[in-house]
């Protein structure tokens, strides 16, 4: 031949590149593929015992784990291609009283959830909002192991029938887990200037696959709830709280918890942690105890409130949630299982809610 040897070595050269390119990018498709089938699998591990969740060290194996979860970023999620995965189905019904002003939705019922755990099962719920307005959501109560839950909960909207057309009813079904961030199922978009309202709409749509919660995350907080009715004692550790909000430009927080025993809207008890400098992952394990006699237990309301010290100006409230009278979702779900089994510190991760918001879910008489 008379081609130089050099470039013989050359072409040789840019073809093994080509193939290992190609090697490359078949590879990583591949792993990332597995990833995210692994993801639904794995859920079933965080179902930990509930006396684990008071050491420490176990909470911290959790959160690598979540964090490996998420590894992934978002453009990788998105490219990764979307096989025709059934969500199941949900029933609603649709409602406008023009008495009234308010549109009445109706969580009816849900059917062949995909398993979202290990035994097979989910445990489901639906939020329920009417975009834009992200701040006022609904809950409908978590039910455990089903695949066909039936809620037959109402929610209701104050809103003019002329602004009405503007929104977009969004219906989404999560799976209820005590020890992580909650999956979203599947949703149900459902814009309003689609719907007649001359009479009741009752359907059944297949979900979708989710687009993330648009609200803004404020962090989550780990606390234990123990209840002994003999003694008429309510504990509440203040376990860790995670990934909380920035309050400061630049530096990070100095947060600390207030807990408010509530009823009628009264603050009967108020005590609060120490605070933890310049973290937004700090480590409480701080417990309290209030009195509250059996007869009572059904009427008060636990707050809890985390804050960042400011030595300066005023203490900003990062995020809150409660427990106890009137809570819904899985604040409720929390309250009812520290009443089923007495004795029991029952600890559980919940997600921060604006202040305004809970400020308006509770009863507060003034
Ligand atoms: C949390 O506090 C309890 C009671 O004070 C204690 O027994 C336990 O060891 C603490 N856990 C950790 C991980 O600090
Ligand atoms: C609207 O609501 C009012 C009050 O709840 C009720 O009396 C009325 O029957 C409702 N109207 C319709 C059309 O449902
Ligand atoms: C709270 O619950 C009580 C009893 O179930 C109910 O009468 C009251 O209307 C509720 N308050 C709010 C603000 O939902």
């Amino acid at each position: 031949s008379n081609m130089p040897s050099w470039a013989i070595v050359s072409i040789a050269f840019v073809a093994i590149i080509l193939v290992l390119a190609c090697c490359f990018c078949i590879c990583k498709k591949w792993i990332f593929k597995k990833k995210n089938k692994k993801k639904g699998k794995d859920k079933g591990k965080n179902a930990i015992n509930m006396k684990d969740v008071m050491d420490g060290t176990k909470t911290e194996a959790l959160k690598d784990e979540e964090d490996a979860e998420t590894g992934l970023t978002e453009t990788e999620k998105e490219t990764t291609p979307k096989e025709d995965e059934k969500l199941g189905k949900l029933q609603y019904s649709l409602d406008y009283n023009f008495t009234e002003n308010t549109l009445i939705v109706g969580i009816i019922q849900a059917a062949e959830l995909p398993a979202m755990d290990m035994g097979g099962t989910s445990d489901p719920y639906v939020k329920v909002y009417l975009l834009p307005d992200k701040k006022k959501k609904f809950e409908t109560k978590v039910h455990r192991k089903t695949l066909n839950p039936v809620f037959n909960e109402q929610f209701t909207f104050k809103v003019p029938y002329v602004e009405l057309g503007g929104k977009t009813l969004v219906m989404t079904v999560y799976d209820f887990d005590r020890f992580s961030k909650h999956d979203a199922i599947g949703d149900i978009k459902v814009p309003m200037n689609k719907v007649d309202f001359s009479h009741i709409t009752e359907e059944w749509r297949d979900l979708q696959s989710a687009e993330k919660e648009e609200q803004e995350k404020l962090g989550d907080i780990c606390f234990s709830l123990r209840y002994v009715p003999t003694a008429g004692k309510l504990t509440v550790v203040i376990l860790e709280a995670k990934n909380l909000k920035k309050m400061d430009v630049g530096g990070l927080s100095d947060p600390y918890v207030k807990i408010h025993l509530m009823q009628n809207g009264k603050r009967l008890k108020k005590k609060k942690t120490t605070i933890k400098k310049n973290t937004l992952n700090p480590y409480y394990n701080e417990s309290f105890s209030f009195e509250v006699p059996f007869e009572q237990i059904q009427k008060v309301q636990v707050v809890i409130t985390v804050l960042d010290y400011d030595k300066i100006g005023k203490n900003d409230a990062i995020g809150k949630v409660f427990v106890g009278l009137n809570s819904s979702g899985t604040e409720l779900r929390h309250w009812s299982d520290m009443l089923a089994n007495p004795r029991r510190p029952i600890a559980q991760w919940h997600v921060l809610k604006p202040e305004e918001e809970v400020d308006a879910q509770l009863s507060t008489k003034k």
